[in-house]
Order: structure tokens, then sequence, then C-alpha cells
């Protein structure tokens, strides 16, 4: 037997055609996070380049965080729950071996059960391969039943106290996945470097703990290597396809995994140099046949020199959401392509070429290019999300370390028992945004949402 599809017409530009981003309105200051921690003055500030990180109390979790960008993305946009024939989550953050988060997000698409995909998971690389898959589901799907995909990456992260803490974060994005979309990605030339390490894990133990397991320094070099290698590969691939004149140059903005800001700076330089030495030039006067080695400080310091330019042009403009949220591991990547809609470089004529650069520990990592096309009718509508998030930067509120360190305290013993969760003083959480209520004697979590701002978990003011 064969079955009949009928004269199906192919789909052009798959990729985003709407985003919205999910913070949680608790924040600190790593300026304070540096006193408390008894660290030198500047070290995460400016040796990490972070300014602030945003926490989830014990009221959010993968689950909660994950439904208000949904609930978001599908409201915002006016999109039709039964437009929809696939939903894929990325995330690292697992609060069940089994289950995933996507069944829950079920919930929020009530008589639509057709809805295909299930969780990816690779550390902060889960969300990248959950929107290639995506836009693979929809370049073959969309013809039949005129469906679209949506694309959730969210994570809490969070680290035991130690060197790693300050690197912590909590956001989520979703993205709605479609054809002629203002932001497609040429997913044909995305380019892979996939290794075996052991540089940050989250093993099964005796003990649950949402802490992974950090080597530190080989999770720079790790990622450093990565950079390296994606590039090579993709600039190779493109060459094999007939595309020899595209370079660095050939991108208006360069967006990188931001575990923090300073690693980003270091991956761009390691991309612009390897540019160089694929293309045989030279850069600034340095010849690149003379090789600089990425796990060299002297070299690595050098390479940043010479990137100097396209730092400021192309990669640091757009790390706002980075610098103030911290590494939200799966959506970090992401959320610089907002910043980038944000931004007047993105208003100004012509079509914008974009490159990402994907990293999950472990290791999983990716280049792939995007476009922004100036002339899609959606690109206003994003680039109003785009700026009432960075709007919604400065509408949360500060605490103090002390304050951060006990609400940890606090995820770790519920984590450890199955009752209510308790709400430190003062957290707070943005109006219409799903928080957790209870979890019982088989750890089956409730959610509600709220309609105005919440305060100490149940005092509400608007
Ligand atoms: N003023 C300015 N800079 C300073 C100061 C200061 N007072 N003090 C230190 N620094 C600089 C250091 O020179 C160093 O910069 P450099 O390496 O560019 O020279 C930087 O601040 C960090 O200092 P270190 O001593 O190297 O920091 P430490 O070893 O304590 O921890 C680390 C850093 C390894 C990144 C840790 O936070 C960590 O393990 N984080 C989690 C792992 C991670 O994020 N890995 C990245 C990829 S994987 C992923 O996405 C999870």
């Amino acid at each position: 037997m064969s079955f009949n599809m009928g004269p199906l017409t192919p789909v052009t530009d798959v990729g985003i055609g709407a985003m919205e981003l999910y913070f949680p309105q608790n924040y600190i200051d790593q300026a304070d996070l540096e006193k408390y921690n008894k660290v030198s003055s500047g070290k995460y500030t400016i040796g990490l380049g972070q300014q602030q990180m945003g926490f989830c109390a014990d009221n959010e979790d993968i689950v909660s965080i994950s439904m208000t960008v949904t609930r978001n993305l599908l409201e915002t946009y006016e999109i039709l729950t039964d437009s929809i024939g696939c939903l894929v989550v990325g995330t690292e953050t697992l609060i069940d071996k089994s289950k995933s988060v996507k069944t829950a997000l079920m919930d929020l698409f009530p008589g639509n059960s057709d809805i295909e995909g299930v969780d990816i998971k690779n550390a902060c690389f889960g969300g990248a391969q959950a929107l290639l898959h995506a836009i693979d589901w929809v370049t073959v799907n969309h013809q039949m039943d005129n469906k679209n995909a949506i694309v959730v990456i969210a994570d809490i992260a969070i680290y035991e106290d130690g060197p790693a803490r300050c690197t912590g974060g909590a956001g989520a994005i979703a993205f709605l996945i479609c054809p002629d979309a203002a932001i497609p990605i040429d997913r044909q030339f995305a380019a892979c470097h996939m290794k075996n390490t052991w540089d940050f894990f989250k093993p099964i133990s005796s003990t649950s703990s949402e802490y992974p397991v950090v080597d530190g320094s080989l999770s720079l070099a790790s990622y450093l290597e990565a950079v390296r290698m994606t590039y090579t590969h993709f600039m190779e691939k493109l060459v094999r396809h007939g595309n020899k004149d595209v370079s660095i140059e050939s991108f208006d903005a360069l967006f990188f995994h931001s575990p923090f800001t300073k690693m980003v700076q270091k991956g761009l330089a390691v991309m612009h140099y390897t540019d160089a030495v694929l293309r045989g030039e030279k850069l600034n006067g340095v010849d690149t046949e003379t090789k600089l080695d990425e796990n060299d400080r002297a070299s690595l310091a050098k390479m940043i020199e010479l990137s100097t330019l396209v730092w400021k042009n192309k990669t640091d403009p757009y790390l706002i959401f980075n610098r103030r949220i911290g590494n939200m591991y799966t959506p970090s990547l992401f959320a610089q392509l907002l910043a980038y809609l944000a931004s007047d470089n993105c208003t100004t004529e012509g079509d914008k070429n974009v490159l990402f650069f994907a990293y999950g520990s472990g290791l999983a990592s990716a280049v792939f290019p995007g476009r922004v096309r100036r002339s899609s009718s959606n690109l206003e509508k994003l680039r109003e999300v785009a700026l009432s998030a960075i709007k919604r930067l400065d509408q949360r509120h500060r605490f103090t370390a002390e304050e951060f360190t006990e609400t940890l305290k606090l995820r770790e013993t519920f984590l450890h028992s199955n009752e209510f969760p308790r709400i430190p003083n003062g957290t707070v959480l943005f109006p219409n945004t799903f928080c957790l209520t209870s979890m019982d004697e088989l750890y089956r979590r409730k959610y509600a949402i709220t309609e105005c701002e919440v305060v100490n978990g149940n005092g509400v003011h608007s």
C-alpha cells in the first residue's frame, strides 16, 4: 500500500516567525556577590564581564517558566493553538527522568492533542537542537496541513557554593517556527563539533541535586576548541557548496552561547582568528602562518586584541540580557538575537546575515547562519517584544547576596522533601507568571498563574 499526499508546494525561508523571552523578577548585583564571597573587586564584573544575575525562588521550576513563556508567545502573537503541529522543548533542567516538560505544556493546547515532539537534552545545546528539529518538522510537514511548530528553551542555572556560583542565571525563550519567517535559519549549512568530554555534567546519584559537577578549566578549553572546530567545518561546508567568498565579514552580527560575556569575547576572538587562518590572510599585520594557540594565555590575549573591532560592532552590543541575567543555559545564545532585534543596527536598509555558535558541555556544538528579513511583516512585532523585554530588566527587584544564598538553600530543602514550596521573604513574580503551588506524596506538581505581581508567595500587589 502507498499513501497519496496529493500535490504539495515546497516551503521556503523556514525559521523564527515569533519570539518571547521570560526571566525571573529576582536578581542580585554581581558587585554585591563579589563582596559577599570575599573575592577581589572586579572578578565577576570585569573578569567574567557579568553585571547582574537573575534567580528563581522555590515556587518556580522548569515547567512553570516554560508554561509562562509559551503562554506569552501564544497571547502576544495571537497564535491559534490548533495551528501548532509540533512542540519541542530544549532544556537540561530536569525534574523527572521520564516525563517530559513538553507533556506539561499540552495543558496550554486544549482540544489539540495532535502535537508531535518531546524534550531534547544536552546541557546548553538542547535549545539549538530543538530549534533545528522544529525547522526540519516544518520543512517536511507544513505543506500537509499548514501547521507550524513551537520551540521552548528554558533553564534554571544554579551552582553549588564556590567559584561557579556567580555564573548562574535563569530564563526561557519560546519561538514560533514557520515558513516565510522573519528570521529564516539556513540550517542546511549547520556544522557541528561533537565529542565525549566530562567538562560539566549532572550525574544521577544517591542524593538529588540541581547543581552540576563542573571542571571549570576543561569547560573553558572545550568551548574554545568547539568554536574553532565548528567554524572550520562550517567554512569547509560553504566552500564545498560553492560559497567561496563568505567570511566573518559577511555577517552583521555574531551570537555565541554565553556562560559569561568574557567567554563570548574569547570565543569571538578564536572565531575571528580561525577565519583569517582559513583564508590565509594577515590580521593587522600578524602573519597567521605563525599559529596562535587558544590554550595559551598570551596567544588568546593577542587574538582578543586582533578582534577588538568585530567584538565592538558585531557581538558586544547584543549581550545586554546575558550581562544582566547571567547564564540561562539553553536560551543564552538566542537572547542575543532578541537584543539585536531591538537595536538600531537591525533597522538599517537591507536584509541582515547573522551567525549562531551553540555550545553544550559534554559536548555538543554547532555553527549555523540565519537572516533577518527586513521585508517581513512580523519584524515590527518582534522588535516591540524585544524592546519591552529590555525595559522589563529595570522592573526587577534587587536582592542581597545573603537573600540569594538563603533562596538557594530553600531550593535544596524543597528538592529533598515533598512539601509545599517555602518561598523566601520578599521574592517576587511578574504578573501573568506560572508558579508551583504544591507537590503531592508522589511528587506530582501543581501550578497556578499569578494575575498581579506576587510578593512573599501570597501577598499580592499590582
Ligand atoms: N579584576 C578583574 N579581573 C579579575 C579579577 C579582578 N579583581 N580577579 C580575577 N579576574 C579575572 C581572571 O584573570 C580571569 O580572567 P582571564 O581568565 O580572562 O584572565 C577571570 O577573572 C576569572 O578568574 P578565575 O580565577 O579564572 O576564576 P575561577 O577559576 O574562580 O572561576 C570559572 C571561573 C572557571 C569560569 C567558574 O566560574 C566556573 O567554573 N563556571 C562554570 C563553568 C562555565 O561557565 N564554563 C563555561 C562553558 S560551559 C557552560 O556554559 C556551563
